[in-house]
């Protein structure tokens, strides 16, 4: 039974929940407050219903996209997420390779477990450096020097972090990062042995972006620091600076939307952080057609937050978005069954999109409209 592949974002989390350490699955699972905004995320999305039609001819369909210029294979990447190692040691470079296998984007986050160099390489260029502003903002604009010299094209910046969320899920855990093991989680980490001692014989995950050299280059990195001081002036500087395309991530309001495309932002992620930074804020699924109405038909709108299936994928694809990324189920395949389990949850979401257009009728995935949705 254990030997048998992923079938599903369900699937995945269900067995990553018995090999990780409540600690780590608490952290990759949780979100803000009750965890009320998430759940009612998923449930509108769940809530959507694709009209299936018939005798269209599906044989032949096209999931290749283009994003920011660039062709992709599929119209879903990789959401940026911090301290991936900790769903399993290397897992950062699995996704890399994921990335440059399926010719899809990998963000990598500020706070990854890797460094940005490694993963670039180990992408083959798919990989996106994502942002985060933190305390003066100086420290921040370093690090997007630094990604301009390891030779990142797109730079994704996250705006929806002025503080970090109130998790009650990592706090009764007591999660910190950097991450240790410490006495406290002791028990916890010898009731999932086959994780602890990968880990203890690989290294606990650290920061990839500030280890002990980078900090000696003055690369500092602390989650506590607020990050509240980031402002239209530093979106301002940072277009001034960055020359290629500029993503900013977390934006869920119309008005934002489109003051953003009047900067000269290059596209708008439509993202709740997957529910984990505001309990009773408004959902993403809702906001998105509001944000694609606010920059018109051409902008580049991309999607994330509470995709499971590539029915979801569909969906959002249907109401505005030209791009999607997946988050936690991407972790929680990793640490079921690492690099393979990656795979198999990745072909799953593959083959649904795959078969739902066929459902739908659609031939070309770049033609998802409102079309494929039934209306009532
Ligand atoms: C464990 C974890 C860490 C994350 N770290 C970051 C991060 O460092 N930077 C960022 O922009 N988003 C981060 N995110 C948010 C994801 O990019 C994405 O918005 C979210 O996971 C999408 O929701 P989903 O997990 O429900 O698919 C993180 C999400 C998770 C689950």
């Amino acid at each position: 039974m254990f030997n048998r592949p992923l079938t599903d974002a369900t699937d995945a989390r269900l067995r990553a929940q018995r090999v990780l350490p409540r600690l780590v699955f608490d952290y990759i699972d949780g979100a803000a407050g009750q965890e009320v905004g998430e759940v009612r995320n998923r449930d509108v999305l769940r809530g959507m219903a694709l009209q299936t039609r018939i005798l269209r001819d599906v044989q032949q369909r096209r999931l290749s996209t283009t994003v920011l210029g660039e062709t992709a294979d599929l119209p879903f990447g990789i959401a940026p997420m911090g301290m991936c190692n900790l769903a399993w040691p290397g897992a950062d470079l699995m996704l890399a390779r994921l990335a440059a296998r399926e010719n899809v984007p990998h963000g990598l986050s500020t706070v990854a477990s890797t460094s940005m160099e490694r993963v670039w390489e180990a992408s083959q260029g798919k990989a996106w450096f994502q942002l985060y502003y933190s305390g003066d903002g100086e420290g921040t604009i370093k690090l997007v020097e630094r990604a301009k010299a390891v030779g990142y094209r797109t730079l994704v910046l996250t705006v929806d972090v002025p503080e970090v969320g109130r998790r009650p899920r990592e706090l009764k855990q007591g999660f910190k990062m950097p991450f240790r093991m410490g006495p406290r989680t002791f028990t916890d980490f010898a009731v999932h042995p086959h994780w602890s001692l990968t880990s203890l014989v690989r290294g606990a995950p650290s920061l990839g972006n500030f280890g002990p050299a980078d900090q000696k280059r003055g690369f500092v990195f602390d989650r506590t620091e607020s990050r509240a001081g980031a402002d239209w002036d530093f979106f301002d500087r940072l277009r001034a600076i960055w020359p290629g395309p500029l993503v900013v991530k977390g934006v869920l309001d119309p008005r934002d939307a489109a003051e953003l495309q009047k900067r000269g932002a290059d596209a708008i992620q439509v993202s709740s952080h997957g529910g984990r930074q505001i309990d009773g804020g408004v959902g993403p699924v809702q906001a998105l057609p509001k944000v694609r109405k606010a920059v018109g038909p051409d902008f580049p709108v991309f999607f994330d937050s509470g995709l499971r299936s590539g029915e979801d994928v569909l969906k959002v694809l249907a109401l505005g978005a030209d791009y999607a990324f997946l988050g936690r189920p991407l972790q929680f395949a990793i640490a079921a069954r690492q690099e393979r389990g990656l795979t198999e949850y990745w072909e799953s979401v593959k083959a649904e999109l795959s078969i739902a257009m066929a459902m739908t009728g659609l031939t070309d995935v770049k033609d998802a409209s409102t079309d494929i949705l039934a209306t009532d």
